[in-house]
């Protein structure tokens, strides 16, 4: 006997003497259990010989009961599927409680779902949602493997707080009621575990520079953490970013391979995940019906993937961008709430949205911000006041990648560094980038669950994350 999952059998037409193990999605008329593995979207209707089934097994076959069944797969007599299973025997693995089991064989608010992020996968949506989310994080290595990156760990606890991307959350194992104190009444982080103050990373940039120093084109793909207070559909204070970086490349190199890895791994879920797409495009048609129509998106899920793969991303600069919004109906009405007045403004979610969804509608790389809104890494353009940043924003999402080319001149670094009073001690190490053999580099950011939200028609990042961390909960 031959044990399958749900999704080969699928595959299959007719075969003897079967296992398949799963939970019950429903049983109806005591005869037909849909059941899922989790393999696949589809469900394998399980057809139960009542007559010569003892009644107390029938009675735990119920939503949520893990069952095994021995059969044969036959051509299906119904309509609804090719193949069903004939069940020759029938064990409960784990009895459910229908009275009690939260995902019942119905709609549920996100919402509910959210407080049972622990049954949430047994949803067609959830578990679409996150086998799409595996598929897009095996493509983005995929894609770098194929490019010649190297896969670099870059560390989660880190003792600078260089980047200055965010509120960063402190790693300590100091005594919170009874700190060691210094002589002037600070807390004493000598006597703290890694003998200084460390703190969870906002980002692997920063020791990426490194490698691809030496490596010449490394990424990063991990963990990352920002204590900020912005409890909106679009942060996490917990999330996974990918961040390549490349030696002798510029910031046009950069734009290139950003669009190219973008377009890359939504092919690669649009070629390999089609049942799932096609069950989240219809999700997302029905959501969109319940909105006025104004506000519909004029592309189903499945048509703004084709879009952004098949058409070229608008290059466009920020002072472009700024000339833009400023002479825009909604600046000029004073419909955003922050109407733009001048060169220098940094731009919010609602503008960038703008520039996307109204104005260019397509994928918008936006590039050479002013100095002073970006990182202090990024390198000076000639004209002094703006720098060599690329932000991309998308249809629905706003910004999903956020990069540079860096700079690499000692001087010009150590210059940006002391105007905006970082100690050159605490980033001696990538100050010595610029000493030794130091050259043209660039890379990005690409914050992944914004990705998932793109690729899933998802409108909340917790929805794309299997248990979201932010502001006020760290359930589960
Ligand atoms: O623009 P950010 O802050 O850039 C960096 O951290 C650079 N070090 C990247 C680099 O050049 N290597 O973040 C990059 C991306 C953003 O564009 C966004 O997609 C995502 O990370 N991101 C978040 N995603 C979810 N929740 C948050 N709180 C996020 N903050 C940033
Ligand atoms: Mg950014």
């Amino acid at each position: 006997m031959k044990t399958y999952t749900v999704a080969s059998l699928l595959k299959e037409t007719k075969l003897q003497e079967i296992q398949i193990k799963g939970w019950v999605r429903t049983f109806r008329a005591k005869r037909f259990i849909a059941l899922n593995d989790g393999s696949t979207l589809n469900n394998i209707q399980c057809v139960v010989d009542f007559e010569n089934t003892d009644e107390a097994i029938l009675k735990r076959i119920t939503t949520g009961a893990a069952v095994a069944i021995t059969g044969e797969l036959v051509e299906s007599q119904g309509k609804g599927q090719t193949v069903e299973v004939t069940v020759t025997k029938i064990e409960i693995l784990g009895d459910s409680d229908p009275e009690t089991y939260p995902i019942q064989p119905k709609k549920h608010s996100f919402e509910f779902l959210r407080e049972n992020a622990h049954l949430r996968t047994r949803t067609n949506t959830f578990s679409a949602v996150m086998r799409l989310r595996s598929a897009l994080s095996f493509a983005i290595h995929k894609y770098f493997n194929n490019n010649g990156f190297y896969y670099m760990h870059t560390p989660i606890i880190t003792g600078s707080d260089a980047e200055g991307a965010g509120e960063m959350f402190r790693v300590s194992t100091l005594d919170q009621k009874n700190p060691p104190l210094t002589e002037d009444g600070a807390i004493d982080h000598t006597k703290n575990f890694f003998g200084k103050d460390t703190n969870l990373t906002v980002s692997g940039q920063l020791e990426a520079e490194t490698y691809a120093m030496s490596l010449g084109k490394v990424y990063t793909f991990g963990p990352t953490f920002r204590a900020e207070n912005s409890n909106t559909s679009r942060h996490l204070s917990e999330f996974w970013m990918i961040e390549p970086e490349v030696a002798f490349m510029d910031l046009a190199g950069n734009m290139d391979l950003a669009e190219d890895f973008m377009k890359s791994v939504i092919s690669y879920v649009l070629e390999n995940n089609a049942d799932d797409l096609q069950f989240l495009d219809k999700r997302l048609l029905d959501e969109e019906k319940t909105k006025p129509q104004a506000e519909r998106s004029e592309l189903s899920l499945i048509e703004k993937l084709k879009f952004v793969t098949e058409n070229n991303f608008k290059r466009v600069s920020y002072t472009e961008a700024i000339d833009i919004l400023r002479n825009s109906k909604p600046n000029k009405k004073k419909k955003f709430n922050y109407i733009i007045e001048e060169w220098g403004a940094d731009l919010q979610s609602e503008h960038e949205r703008f520039l996307v969804e109204k104005h260019f509608k397509c994928p918008v790389i936006l590039f050479d911000y002013p100095a002073n809104i970006k990182a202090f890494y990024m390198r000076l353009n000639e004209d002094g006041k703006t720098v060599r940043a690329m932000d991309i924003l998308f249809p629905g999402i706003g910004e999903i990648v956020g990069g540079s080319q860096r700079e690499e001149r000692l001087d010009v670094l150590k210059e940006k560094m002391a105007v905006l009073d970082i100690p050159e001690e605490e980033l001696w190490w990538y100050l010595d980038l610029r000493k030794y053999g130091t050259a043209v580099h660039s890379g990005f950011g690409l914050g992944f669950e914004r990705l998932v939200m793109f690729a899933t028609g998802m409108s909340n990042i917790r929805d794309v994350i299997p248990y979201p961390r932010t502001p006020q909960n760290a359930e589960f």
